[in-house]
């Protein structure tokens, strides 16, 4: 190994401790800008230090950096909160045709093709592939370019069965002897593209984030074996973190719905839920903008849980400033974050910190169910599913097993929402016939601004 290269190696070294400790950062709102800053400085060495390598064409290189960083900034700055998901399928999708391209270009590169570098070319290329053109789907599910809906029909899961098996026997036959087998390899990258389609349209628009954090991993462990492919340690490192953390991700996700991987990917669910308004049946009792601000004024303490509804009324900031007005007037103000709440991981989280919620009073589900008794009003905004208490005790619904924020056991529940409307479950809501429940309907926004200028006119 000569001086240069073990300068390099060295430099990737620091690199891959940056983007670990980054990496770690990022699990806590509080230092998750850090975090994510650390990281990406252990990118920019990484970048700097490839650099280095001899024989390289710098005009292609500026050319890309220059268009990559344009669209990048351009993106960031214009892509609004909500429609994140749809920029990191994006993401993930341009990640995956790179490797797919890399491997693609080393085979006619590469003049000794030894059996594992074949291997890892067939892998870098079909799990691309697959991640690049299920990216595609997911984003136009996401941005309703096409048809959110889960697409299921008979056979499907035969169909792709035998497309995946197509595949293997392609890269087995591919490795056997890539000298020879390129007709193969061009094989394995169609259908590499027609499967990442196949296995996503079955699957609803709203179960997309959970196949986002898949796609990622997939793109993570394309570059892992792209890495092998050009002998990168780097690109190993980085793909192995990022194929590592997009598993756990989308395990959680899974878990905090109660649904096993298999069910989001092949249940068609969405397509197959029960027909909205079937479930519990009672009589609600709706309430006025003056008689939830009676309650809210002689409570304690108030937790609010934040849900899809939020995000859809843009009432973030109302609630901050709600909740401001209650803790002037000597109320304890929380915010029960449920894992799952909205449409993307820390979807709650997001919206609250950008309206400068103070990160110390978000509590966590686990957290705050233990205390819900001792609770005078939690304030449901938009939430349905995740508040459900069919989830704890009705064995036949679809939602049952799924953790829930247990706010029908505080004193009092208030349910902002504009109607008796379901969920993204499409199940009814138990909660909403509780004794302890008043149903407060309008759109989320309009009906906190209402609160608001109660608590002023009080004043
Ligand atoms: P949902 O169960 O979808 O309920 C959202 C509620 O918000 C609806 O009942 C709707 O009722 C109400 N709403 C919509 N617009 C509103 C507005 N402008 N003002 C007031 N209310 C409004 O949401 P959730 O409780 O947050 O649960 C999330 C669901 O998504 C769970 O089932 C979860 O499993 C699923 N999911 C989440 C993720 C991630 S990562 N977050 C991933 C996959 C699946 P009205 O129409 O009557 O107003």
């Amino acid at each position: 190994m000569n001086m240069m290269t073990l300068v390099i190696n060295f430099a990737y070294v620091i690199s891959a401790i940056l983007f670990i400790f980054g990496l770690k950062m990022l699990s806590s709102p509080a230092t998750a800008r850090r975090g994510n800053l650390v990281s990406a400085q252990g990118m920019l060495l990484a970048i700097v230090v490839t650099l280095l390598y001899t024989g390289l064409d710098f005009k292609w290189i500026a050319l890309g950096v220059v268009v990559g960083s344009v669209i990048g900034l351009v993106a960031a700055y214009k892509v609004k909160m909500t429609s994140m998901p749809e920029m990191v399928a994006l993401f993930n999708g341009f990640g995956g045709i790179a490797s797919l391209l890399l491997a693609w270009s080393e085979y006619h590169q590469n003049v000794d093709l030894t059996t594992f570098i074949a291997l890892v070319t067939f892998l870098s290329a079909f799990i691309g592939g697959v991640t690049f053109s299920g990216s595609m789907v997911a984003f136009g599910k996401l941005s309703e370019l096409i048809s959110s809906k889960a697409v299921v029909f008979k056979g499907q899961h035969l169909v792709n069965g035998a497309i995946l098996l197509t595949a293997v026997g392609g890269g087995v036959l591919f490795a056997a002897d890539p000298a020879a087998g390129y007709t193969f390899f061009l094989v394995v990258v169609g259908v590499a593209l027609i499967f990442g389609v196949t296995s996503v349209i079955p699957i609803g628009g709203a179960d997309m984030p959970v196949v986002i954090s898949l796609l990622n991993s997939y793109s993570g462990i394309a570059a892992c074996a792209a890495g092998f492919v050009i002998n990168n340690n780097i690109l190993i490192v980085a793909g192995a973190l990022v194929g590592a953390s997009g598993i756990i991700l989308t395990k959680i996700m899974c878990k905090a719905m109660n649904r096993s991987l298999g069910n989001v990917l092949f249940s068609g669910f969405g397509a197959t839920t029960q027909a909205a308004g079937s479930g519990p049946q009672g009589e609600a009792k709706p309430a006025s903008a003056e008689d939830v601000y009676y309650i809210l004024e002689a409570a304690d303490s108030v937790a609010f849980v934040p849900g899809y509804g939020l995000a859809v009324a843009q009432a973030q900031h109302v609630v901050r400033e709600l909740g401001e007005l209650l803790e002037a007037n000597d109320t304890e103000v929380q915010y029960a974050i449920h894992p799952v709440a909205g449409r993307m991981p820390g979807h709650m989280n997001v919206l609250l910190a950008e309206a400068n919620v103070s990160y110390d009073q978000l509590v966590e589900m686990d957290d705050i169910n233990p205390k819900m008794d001792t609770i005078d009003v939690c304030v449901v905004i938009g939430a349905n599913d995740v508040v459900n208490p069919a989830a704890l005790d009705d064995e036949s619904s679809p939602i049952y097993g799924m953790p829930i924020i247990e706010t029908h056991r505080a004193k009092t529940v208030i349910v902002l929402k504009r109607s008796m409307n379901p969920g993204f479950a499409g199940i009814q809501n138990a909660l909403f016939f509780y004794p302890n429940t008043r149903m407060y309907f309008g759109d989320a926004k309009a009906s906190i601004q209402a609160l608001v200028a109660e608590f002023k006119g009080a004043e």
